[in-house]
């Protein structure tokens, strides 16, 4: 492949419908996702992140000094980004998963759903609400997320942000060649997701494999705990969201509302202590 950014009328990624999953809630995989020439370009140059605030504390955001560079330096990474930040990628994700919206009782009006170039900070990314909502809820925005898991990352099992249409998950590393003990995706059923990791469906990292879900109030996931690996689990997550919630959601309790707000204070207070020369950040 040439060296030119791609534009959304020649998507980077295989945008035609896939079959429905539905165990235990409806996803899609694609075994191989990104055009394959350009793919090998990303995965040659995919970026060391630096410690930062989210769910595998090393990652890089739209926004960040380091990402305008990947973006500037990189064809391959602007033309993925051109890709997802377009109408095309929202009408493609309404194809696919119009009936699954419908089903789960989400809150949008689908036909006039549009795509609006609007990026969420990283302070808004980390809460459940944003600060301030600047669009009306069908003008829908995206984010393409690069992250890398390392030793000691997991998710314990949940819900994505109730704004979020659908979630996308794109492995840019592979399980086997990384050695990798834990590191896999979980997705659980209502039934099951008290339980640690029950086997309803596993997903392993593989190059290129894609899987994406509507986020609605059955998408419970989690991921294993890596406990050894050879090379991080680069992968890149990629969100359709509104700016305010869209899908039915159980009240939160009172005594878990007080717990996450412990909790983001904690976070804040070691987010602090990250920005600081002699800082860290845990790789949760
Ligand atoms: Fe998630």
């Amino acid at each position: 492949m040439t060296n030119t950014v791609l534009s959304p009328s020649y998507p980077a990624c295989d945008l035609s419908p896939r079959p429905l999953s539905d165990k235990p809630f409806a996803h899609i995989v694609h075994p191989e996702f990104i055009d394959s020439q350009l793919y090998a370009q990303l995965s040659k140059t995919f970026p060391t992140c630096p410690p930062k605030t989210g769910p595998t504390g090393f990652s890089l955001y739209w926004g960040d000094k380091e990402y305008r560079q990947l973006l500037a330096t990189q064809s391959a990474w602007q033309s993925l980004f051109n890709t997802f930040h377009s109408q095309l990628f929202i009408n493609w994700s309404r194809e696919q998963f119009a009936d699954v919206w419908e089903r789960e009782g989400c809150k949008l009006k689908l036909a006039q759903a549009c795509y609006v170039p609007y990026r969420e900070d990283r302070v808004d990314k980390e809460r459940a609400k944003l600060r301030k909502v600047e669009h009306a809820p069908h003008e829908l925005w995206v984010r393409m997320d690069i992250h890398q898991g390392r030793q000691g990352y997991d998710r314990p099992i949940h819900l994505d942000h109730a704004r979020r249409l659908m979630s996308m998950l794109i492995y840019m590393c592979d399980h086997t060649e990384n050695a990798m003990k834990g590191g896999e995706l979980y997705l659980h059923d209502d039934q099951q997701r008290r339980s640690p990791y029950p086997a309803v469906t596993r997903i392993t990292p593989r190059h290129n494999l894609m899987i994406a879900f509507p986020c609605s109030s059955r998408s419970h996931h989690s991921v294993s705990a890596i406990t050894t690996q050879r090379a991080p689990r680069n992968y890149i997550q990629v969100h359709i969201s509104s700016s305010v919630d869209i899908w039915p959601r159980p009240p939160v309790p009172r005594w878990r509302r007080t717990l996450s707000s412990i909790k983001s204070h904690l976070k804040s207070v070691s987010d602090l202590s990250a920005a600081s020369p002699a800082g860290k950040v845990s790789a949760r």
